[in-house]
């Protein structure tokens, strides 16, 4: 049986989530990071972002002494497989900058250069087809001297973990792909994986490493285009008198060619994978030739929608100058602190543009919205101090501790009971009940 000992280049929400998993279930591990500050951080048991139950489990295998962390390059030749999950950000013109990938590979190469025997290196990043092949492989062939399929194995084996819920996804994946250079690097990967579920083995597909490459952008994109099919939908519906979205959608959802996953209407996707990962589609489409004008309007779609609930505000007041305004959460879902891609960022600043003063909660992300915002909102400790005097709020995430909120709690604590519930969070009838002005996201007057 094949003694696995790994390395894992790049401590985010992937790396860092697989290290640590892995090194829960058996595995010896060792992270890699160039930030000498994360590493110290993850080192003592904290992590560098929020993610519920990794913390713990962090704490744990620290404590076995299965996983450490480190800057040093060097450490990776105690071990015979590293995952590379570095970062790949958007460039400005939304192709993606394999920077981090180019350098991690070199530091990569130069340690290897003096191993003989052989290493097996997987592509967990997401990248663009043809990137595992002709830049990774490339280079460590070419610069460092590394023979593929001799003392070299290579594959490319995707994430589909989604933020909030990493550890559950990282134990519970739907399937597995490895994309493969030869077999013998698909065959350790794979027994890898097998050894790590146990019992609760999911589907494991072999393909390409090209096809491996494509099923990551592919499944990002087919989510994303089914959000912004949804927000059509709700746009369309908000039109239509007695009409509202989830009933449409909830109808929709039951034939199981389609399914409910995924057709949620609201203010839109955001995260740090969804826009930079159709966007990077998009580019690498058009250098080949190929104009994805599905994909296009898929963005399209999603980059108005935010603004839908500067729309519905102004269906009760003609002007939000002047106006009080509570943004209920910031975080681009709820149970993460992550504001990248945020639409609570393009609503705040319409909101700021239109000469409202606004005030912001959100449980976990009101450090990152510092970053952006600084003192132009204000920050409120509890959601009761948000509502205070507000003359108009807007829930941007559904985190459930707003779920909970009932009419009385709005009707105390506003000036003018005005909700826009961008989340679909609560019953409109139950609301409307209570005298409260209610507007939602694909809901008609009338309904
Ligand atoms: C996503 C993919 O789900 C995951 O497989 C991949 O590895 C990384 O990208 P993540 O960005 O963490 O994961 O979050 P996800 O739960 O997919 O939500 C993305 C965005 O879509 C959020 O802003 C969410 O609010 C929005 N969304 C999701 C909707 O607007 N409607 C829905 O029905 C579902």
């Amino acid at each position: 049986m094949y003694k696995y000992r790994v390395s894992i280049i790049g401590l985010g929400y992937v790396g860092l989530t697989t290290a640590v998993a892995l090194a829960s279930r058996g595995f010896n591990v060792i992270g890699i990071d160039a930030n000498s500050m994360k590493v110290e951080k993850i080192n003592n048991g904290e992590l560098p972002f929020y993610e519920p139950g990794l913390r713990d489990l962090l704490i744990k295998v620290l404590d076995k002494k299965r996983f450490h962390a480190t800057t040093d390059y060097k450490e990776i030749l105690n071990t015979n497989i590293t995952f590379i999950c570095v970062g790949t950000p958007s460039l400005p013109d939304g192709r993606i900058d394999l920077s981090q990938i180019v350098s991690a590979t070199k530091s990569l190469g130069n340690v290897l250069r003096k191993k003989n025997d052989i290493h097996f290196v997987v592509v967990k990043s997401t990248v663009i087809p043809g990137t595992t092949r002709n830049v990774v492989g490339k280079i460590l062939v070419n610069n460092y001297g590394k023979r593929l399929g001799e003392n070299l194995g290579l594959c490319m084996n995707p994430e589909f973990l989604r933020e909030g819920t990493a550890l559950y996804d990282t134990f519970n994946p739907g399937r597995v792909v490895i994309g493969e250079y030869d077999k013998k690097s698909g065959d350790i990967l794979e027994n890898l994986w097998r050894t790590f579920y146990r019992a609760n083995q999911p589907p494991i597909l072999r393909t390409s490493l090209e096809a491996a490459e494509m099923i990551k952008y592919a499944s990002n994109a087919f989510l994303a285009t089914k959000i912004s099919f949804a927000n059509t939908i709700a746009n369309i519906c908000q039109h239509i008198p007695n009409c509202d979205v989830l009933e449409v959608l909830r109808g929709v959802g039951l034939d199981h060619r389609i399914n409910p996953a995924f057709l949620g209407p609201g203010l839109g996707f955001g995260g740090s994978c969804f826009p930079k990962d159709v966007k990077a589609l998009i580019s690498f489409s058009k250098d080949i030739g190929y104009e994805p004008i599905l994909l296009e309007a898929t963005l399209k779609v999603n980059e108005e929608q935010p603004y839908k609930a500067i729309e519905l505000a102004k269906k009760h007041y003609n002007s939000l100058k002047g106006l009080r305004v509570t943004v209920l959460g910031l975080a681009f879902k709820p149970n993460t602190d992550d504001m990248r891609g945020a639409v609570s960022i393009k609503i705040i600043n319409k909101l700021l543009e239109e000469g409202a003063k606004v005030v912001v909660h959100d449980p976990k992300a009101v450090a990152n919205a510092r970053k952006i915002f600084s003192d132009k909102i204000e920050y409120a400790s509890d959601v009761y101090n948000a509502l205070k005097g507000a003359d108009l709020v807007i829930i941007v995430t559904e985190w459930d501790e707003y779920k909970k909120l009932t009419p009385s709690v709005f009707k105390t604590y506003m000036r003018r009971a005005v909700i826009i519930d961008g989340r679909r969070i609560y019953n409109p009838q139950t609301f409307r009940n209570e005298g409260i002005s209610f507007y939602a996201i694909g809901l008609s007057e009338g309904t």
